[in-house]
């Protein structure tokens, strides 16, 4: 009822640790963490959750007291779960000292508990044993939800009625999708927050977290020679690219139900469209930021299916190996329209990208993998270069490339004098290879997210309004899509991706990098 409710979200509100003393009865001010995995069992927890978990222990990086719960129905014991999870661990290549010891360590700090999603009897059971190791500290829980999107709404109120906080913060980890329009995605938001407040609910993007990502502010706004040239004035178009060299191997299930626009563009390519082109905040705080980001993202036209170009792959067999169609997984329809490419042009009307084209382009199954962003500059002016010797000088504007993935690195194309006594110009790049320059593995994406969501730095984690306004843009363009039934160019497993991306990208005289 409305009354048990309210009390829970009640006890779930942030408390210092001081208020917790006064309210819990809680004498002790240390605190402690308990991380639930919900959803231990499956790939996204063994892939990337509990390595990242351990990352921030080699690291040093959790707060003294922690303990890690794995919590699914599969049957299993403390012991099978660190099975699991110990061949996953891996310490960082440039410091590897003591990495059996403290993978050893870590293992003693996690356990399992096995329970139905929507029973409150089984997080009830949960709470008592993380109380049994939380003691008489101030209890902060963080639960990740790494379960498929119909149990969130289930897991967030058995978990928030049955194993909230008494006297610490409790905060929840919402992996995507986050519906699958903006009708769902209200309908997700508002299920969540009959049992979490906004500020307890950690929407993650891991794009967010990669390295370069969060890079792009710094790049901006801490140096001089970009931010005057980051206008319609200067920048002719944008690029967006995500590739995977493979296909939905293993996950064509949920992929059909999402598509390619849906799993990439809505959210990854979006948000750092967001970060790249939002006007800069007020200050560093976590709601500055987003505030910024929602503004741009309502700056936006709504995507157009003439806009639009989508693909899917087919089954290709290249030096004698067969690569399979996308409809040939038995968990995908044979007549799936379901795209695993698209590229579209999108647009900003506002008074800093007025008829700046930002291109995206997302697949899976292409000749290659990796993410980047690139912003193509506008001719020189009465380039005297161009005009005394006639060089192909048209072609060679100036192009910044972030590399987001995989061997980061930012550069710029520029044109340069090759040395010698004649006069001759190529194009060099300025490069920062981050191999070359850092000594340190960057560290995965999810260490970074689980980092602020223990400490509570919202900054990267995606806030109800900016869904609604990432939604908003996509939804007419998906269900006239699926009302229209068009279907996608196929293009080979391997390739390129459709030739129809390149005659979008001509429509606004852009070449893709
Ligand atoms: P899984 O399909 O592996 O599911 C996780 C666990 O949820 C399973 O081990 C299973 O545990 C339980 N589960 C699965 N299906 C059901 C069901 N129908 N009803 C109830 N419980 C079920 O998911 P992933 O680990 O791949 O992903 C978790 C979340 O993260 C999803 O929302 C996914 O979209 C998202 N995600 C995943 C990525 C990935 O690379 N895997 C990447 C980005 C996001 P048990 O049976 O033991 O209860
Ligand atoms: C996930 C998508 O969000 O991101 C997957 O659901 C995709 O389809 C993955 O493979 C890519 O992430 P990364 O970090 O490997 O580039």
């Amino acid at each position: 009822d409305e009354a048990t409710k309210s009390a829970a979200r009640a006890a779930m509100d942030d408390v210092s640790p001081k208020s917790a003393s006064l309210n819990g009865g809680t004498t002790s001010t240390e605190t402690t963490v308990s991380i639930t995995v919900v959803g231990a069992s499956g790939d996204l927890a063994k892939k990337k959750i509990f390595p990242a978990l351990f990352a921030l222990y080699y690291e040093g990086c959790l707060p003294e007291h922690f303990t890690v719960f794995g919590f699914a129905r599969s049957k299993m014991t403390d012991e099978t779960l660190r099975e699991m999870i110990s061949g996953t661990l891996t310490c960082r290549i440039d410091q590897r000292e003591n990495c059996g010891d403290k993978q050893e360590a870590f293992l003693k700090r996690c356990f399992y508990h096995a329970g139905q999603y929507s029973s409150e009897d089984s997080f009830g059971e949960l709470s008592k044993k993380l109380h049994e190791h939380e003691g008489d500290r101030v209890a902060n829980r963080l639960f990740y939800l790494s379960i498929p999107p119909d149990i969130f709404v289930d897991v967030a109120r058995s978990s928030s009625l049955a194993a909230s906080s008494a006297n610490g913060w409790t905060r929840v980890i919402v992996e995507k999708p986050f519906g699958r329009d903006s009708e769902s995605s209200a309908e997700l938001t508002r299920g969540l927050k009959k049992y979490l407040k906004e500020d307890q609910i950690y929407r993650i993007d891991h794009y967010l977290g990669k390295e370069l990502v969060e890079n792009l502010s710094v790049l901006r706004f801490s140096n001089l020679v970009f931010e005057p040239l980051w206008s319609r004035q200067y920048i002719r178009n944008v690029q967006l690219i995500f590739s995977e060299d493979f296909g939905t191997e293993g996950r064509g299930g949920y992929f059909d139900n999402y598509g390619i626009i849906r799993d990439i563009m809505q959210n990854h390519l979006l948000q750092i469209l967001a970060l790249f082109a939002m006007e800069p905040p007020v200050s560093l705080d976590a709601e500055d930021i987003r505030n910024e980001k929602v503004k741009v993202l309502r700056s936006m036209r709504v995507l157009d299916i003439d806009n639009l170009v989508v693909g899917q792959y087919k089954g290709h067999t290249r030096g004698g190996v067969n690569y399979p169609a996308y409809t040939d997984d038995k968990t995908v329809p044979n007549n799936s329209l379901t795209p695993t490419f698209a590229a579209a042009a999108l647009f900003i009307d506002n008074a800093r990208w007025d008829g700046v084209p930002f291109l995206m382009k997302a697949g899976k199954a292409l000749h290659m993998k990796g993410a980047e962003i690139r912003v193509q500059f506008r001719h020189v002016p009465g380039n005297l270069y161009k005009r005394s010797f006639g060089t192909d000088l048209d072609l060679a504007t100036n192009e910044l490339v972030i590399r987001v993935q995989p061997d980061e690195a930012i550069y710029l194309k520029i044109n340069n004098k090759v040395p010698g006594l004649g006069m001759r110009l190529d194009r060099s790049n300025l490069n920062l290879h981050y191999a070359d320059r850092y000594n340190r593995e960057i560290p995965d994406a999810y260490e970074r997210l689980l980092l602020d969501a223990i400490e509570g730095e919202r900054r990267l984690f995606i806030r109800s309004d900016e869904l609604d306004a990432a939604w908003a843009l996509f939804t007419p363009l998906l269900k006239e899509l699926e009302k229209r039934k068009i279907s996608p160019e196929l293009y080979p497993y391997g390739s390129r991706g459709p030739v129809g991306a390149h005659y979008l990208a001509a429509k606004y005289n852009v070449r893709w990098g």
